[in-house]
């Protein structure tokens, strides 16, 4: 069995649970949530309502029908973004964006939305005041990730929702890489919209995620269709969640989801973090003995997910990459990370840098062959 390091890209393994819930659902409760009236289809419909009920718990969501299940976290930033913004509207994002945001916001620059990309340090930490600079009159949305997903280095959300607040602007938060590892209380931060996969550190399956939607926010669907109520209309209901899940959920996913979140509370987010954080602080100070090696992000931990990024001076990240996986079984994330303007943020534009991302289930036995296999892919340079 290869070790798994690549935990920003989809945490793995999952929990037993979880397994057991989607073969469960799979195999025995095979209907269309909602759809056709059947005891399948209301039993299906009473787990998916179980677990947005067990997602608001965990977010502090007062009403989990603001909870719109989508197939991953970009399907959910898509909608916040597209649905929210008009032409003529002006957008703040960073640096340290994925392309899930920045392929969004670069697609609605052709309808007439503006956008500008607060450019973060080299650690990959944003200063707040250059968020407020960026203001502009018809500034309608903030929208950030909470974590580099290249450098693991967390943003100051806070502070960015306060001038967001201040300034009567929607604030976003795409939480892809933090929902799981980080406590996120959306009415203690203000949050109004947050976008989260659910086949992360929220331990669910791929084919999973969602978008909140604090009350009062108009959002245009992505999709229009069948939604298994109201079938009478010619036109999408207006009721959430009904308005943004055309088509069959993915039933077992979300109910497999519900199981990853249970497994997080029953473990304990903080535990959670404190184990990623242990095995990351460890890493980082054994790979701070190569002089070859260059690490980037922030250099406190406590400013950071459990996320490793370097290079090897003289070598190519993929080749790295390459080397990890093929001679020492080793599976990490090389490249740039769907992230280009995070690489050039921190210097590393266009080769990209080497990743090792840690999941709760990950050891320091493993920690120990990764920092055995760098030693050797040094010596061998
Ligand atoms: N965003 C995911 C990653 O960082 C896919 O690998």
């Amino acid at each position: 069995m290869p070790v798994y390091l690549d935990n920003a890209a989809t945490s793995f393994p999952k929990p037993e649970a979880v397994y057991q819930t989607v073969n469960h659902v799979f195999r025995n409760i095979g209907a269309n949530p909602g759809r056709s009236g059947h005891k399948w289809g209301i039993e299906a419909n009473r787990l998916i309502t179980d677990v947005r009920e067990t997602i608001a718990k965990f977010f502090n969501i007062s009403n989990p029908s603001n909870i719109v299940f989508t197939h991953n976290g970009t399907e959910a930033i898509n909608l916040g973004i597209k649905g929210l913004l008009n032409p003529g509207d002006h957008v703040i994002t960073t640096s340290m964006e994925h392309n899930s945001v920045l392929r969004p916001l670069k697609a609605l620059a052709k309808k007439g939305v503006e956008t500008t990309v607060v450019r973060c340090t080299g650690e990959g930490y944003l200063d707040p005041s250059e968020v407020q600079k960026a203001i502009k009159i018809n500034t309608r949305l903030i929208v950030t990730t909470h974590a580099s997903n290249v450098t693991g280095t967390l943003l100051p959300i806070k502070d960015i929702n306060c001038i967001a607040k201040d300034n009567g602007i929607f604030f976003m938060l795409d939480a892809s890489q933090t929902a799981g590892i980080i406590m996120i209380d959306v009415q203690k931060l203000g949050i109004d919209m947050l976008a989260c996969p659910g086949h992360k550190a929220l331990l669910g399956p791929q084919g999973t995620g969602f978008l909140y939607i604090r009350d009062g926010i108009e959002l245009r669907p992505l999709l229009e269709g069948g939604t298994g109520w109201s079938s009478e209309l010619e036109t999408q209901p207006e009721n959430l969640p009904e308005k943004f899940e055309s088509g069959t959920l993915n039933t077992p996913g979300i109910i497999g989801l519900g199981t990853g979140i249970s497994f997080i509370q029953t473990e304990r987010i903080e535990k959670i973090r404190k184990h990623e954080i242990f095995l990351s602080t460890e890493l980082t100070n054994r790979l701070n003995e190569f002089e070859e090696i260059e690490l980037y992000g922030h250099e406190s931990q406590d400013k950071k997910i459990g996320i490793v990024s370097f290079n090897i001076k003289g070598l190519n990240p993929l080749d790295v990459g390459f080397i990890l996986d093929n001679v020492y079984n080793i599976l990490v994330r090389a490249g740039l990370h769907c992230a280009p303007e995070a690489h050039k943020t921190i210097g590393t534009f266009p080769e990209g840098c080497i990743r090792i991302s840690m999941g709760y289930f990950n050891t320091t036995e493993e920690i120990d062959l990764v920092y055995e296999a760098i030693k050797g892919i040094i010596r061998q340079v």
